[in-house]
């Protein structure tokens, strides 16, 4: 067992010894025991996560309402309940958690013990009140076969921006999972667009970002979609600010003070969202969610941290940093730039490329494939995405193209556009071989960039078989051991809260054949 792993392992069982507590039967206490609440705690609704063959996290936070101030101050105790059916009629297992203002009263429980491919119900019960009840399901074991994976991939849900519609739909659909690439909030605000206002200031505080995701999960389709399936997840910037990277954000605040601010960003995404690990208890600001989970022999999927460990955005206007196109910047070809940090790369590596599932799957926040364009002065790259980072995107293609691995699939979101496009060493050079196959997903509601930039982009980047960013939506992707199928799922209308989605293109991309295709 390698050092990380230890230390991960160490890292579990620290956080374990507050949310995850005994057998509630062996504590002898009765659900129901507890608060008389006035209004419901569990406003929040319920959610599931990480899914392994053995278990899966569930989650709730208590919301303490005016009206039962003197809880707030309480450690209050939570069971949470598992069934094998729909009606609730076959209890598998409960679990008794503490849990209390410091953690925002929030819920993390690790139900372990359970059988592999098998749904579960689960609810949540605290006193007085009963949470809604919530579907999951583990995964496959890692040498089972597996005929069809069914995920749904998202990301960038400007709550100001538009309706869920997209998360209505996905809680309707037999999905195996949730694959949601980041910005999950938005910090900011744009006035153009505003259907429905954030409540209070830009967060810079732990209660502030509490009450920021607090917002978006009163959204009765998110929490549905919650609800509905396990969710397996990575970040990008908006969850703590936009355009940061590392210990920097756009105004090149002093690291200390940013740090300080992204642990707190850090600790209220954890506390909202259906997480193993949270931050590292001895550095707060620091909090590992990338992660590597097998769905039996069809798939193995990577989750990576593309904004914890990154290096500085190159070239950055000196005035406010952040996100920039650049043009003639030299700094891009410093082989020691990296997107995911050293140690992340040394941890992805090895797995990748030894892995002999069918699929191998990089869910990461952002666009892969190259997007820059023709301009007097040369080609003009984004510094924020990969474009942003050449020598690293060639690293991890060089390594896939040496291993030979050929069913590689990258899937991104940040750009709040649908893409697919073929992956090469060098972007758009045919004589450099196809090696990986790329879908990234629209946005949920986050409006997209004007059509004319995005023409320049498609006809400056033949790689791109797919690029639309006028629509909005998610992308539902199937995958067989012969090829995946993948379907844009979108909507023009995402300010009409009845709007519906259809499919706005497929994908194919076939076994043992790098590379993607129109359907
Ligand atoms: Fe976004």
């Amino acid at each position: 067992m390698q050092r990380r792993e230890l230390h991960r392992l160490a890292l579990a069982w620290a956080l374990s010894a507050w949310a995850v507590a005994a057998p509630a039967q062996a504590a002898g206490r009765r659900p129901g025991a507890g608060p008389q609440w006035q209004a419901d705690p569990f406003a929040l609704g319920v959610a599931s996560g990480q899914p392994r063959a053995d278990s899966v996290v569930l989650w709730t936070r208590l919301l303490i309402a005016e009206a039962d101030a003197a809880q707030q101050s309480q450690t209050q105790t939570v069971v949470c309940e598992v069934f094998a059916d729909e009606a609730l009629r076959q209890p598998v297992r409960q679990w008794q958690v503490e849990t209390d203002a410091r953690r925002g009263h929030s819920v993390h429980v690790i139900a372990s013990g359970l059988q592999p491919s098998s749904f579960y119900w689960y609810r949540f019960v605290c006193g007085s009140a009963t949470s809604p009840v919530g579907r999951t399901r583990t995964s496959p074991r890692e040498g089972d076969k597996v005929a069809l994976l069914r995920l749904a991939q998202a990301s960038c849900q400007h709550f100001e921006q538009g309706w869920y519609v997209a998360h209505r739909e996905m809680a309707q659909r037999e999905l195996d999972f949730v694959l949601f690439l980041g910005d999950y909030i938005y910090e900011s605000s744009n006035p153009k667009y505003r259907l429905r206002p954030h409540l209070g200031g830009v967060p810079q505080t732990l209660d502030e970002y509490r009450a920021r995701h607090a917002q978006y999960k009163g959204d009765a389709d998110l929490r549905a979609c919650h609800a509905a399936h396990p969710w397996v997840m990575t970040w990008d910037d908006h969850e703590v600010v936009n355009d940061y990277a590392n210990d920097q954000d756009n105004r090149y605040s002093d690291p200390q003070v940013f740090l300080r601010r992204r642990a707190a960003a850090y600790q209220a995404y954890f506390e909202h969202m259906p997480l193993r690990l949270g931050p590292d208890a001895a550095q707060p600001q620091r909090m590992r969610i990338h992660d590597r989970m097998a769905w039996g022999q069809l798939a193995e999927l990577w989750t990576l941290d593309c904004r914890q460990y990154r290096s500085h955005q190159a070239c950055p206007d000196p005035n406010r940093g952040g996100a920039r196109v650049v043009v003639g910047c030299d700094a891009l070809q410093d082989p020691s730039r990296s997107m995911l940090g050293a140690e992340q790369e040394a941890w992805l590596m090895p797995g990748l490329v030894g892995s002999t599932r069918r699929w191998k799957i990089l869910a990461q926040s952002t666009q892969m494939s190259s997007s820059g364009v023709a301009t007097p002065l040369g080609r003009s790259s984004f510094n924020d995405a990969w474009d942003g980072y050449p020598r690293a995107r060639e690293r991890l293609l060089s390594g896939i193209a040496e291993a030979g691995l050929q069913d590689v699939l990258v899937l991104g979101g940040d750009v709040h556009m649908n893409v697919a496009a073929q992956l090469r060493v060098r972007p758009n050079d045919e004589r450099s071989p196809i090696v990986a196959s790329e879908i990234v997903c629209t946005s949920v509601t986050s409006r997209g960039m004007g059509e004319a930039l995005l023409a320049s982009i498609r006809e400056n980047n033949p790689d791109i078989l797919h690029a639309r960013s006028d629509e909005r939506g998610y992308a539902l992707l199937e995958l067989r051991p012969e090829g995946v199928q993948a379907s844009f799922r979108a909507t023009p209308f995402p300010a009409k809260s009845d709007s519906v989605l259809r499919e706005q293109a497929r994908c194919l991309v076939q076994a043992g054949r790098a590379g993607v295709h129109r359907a």
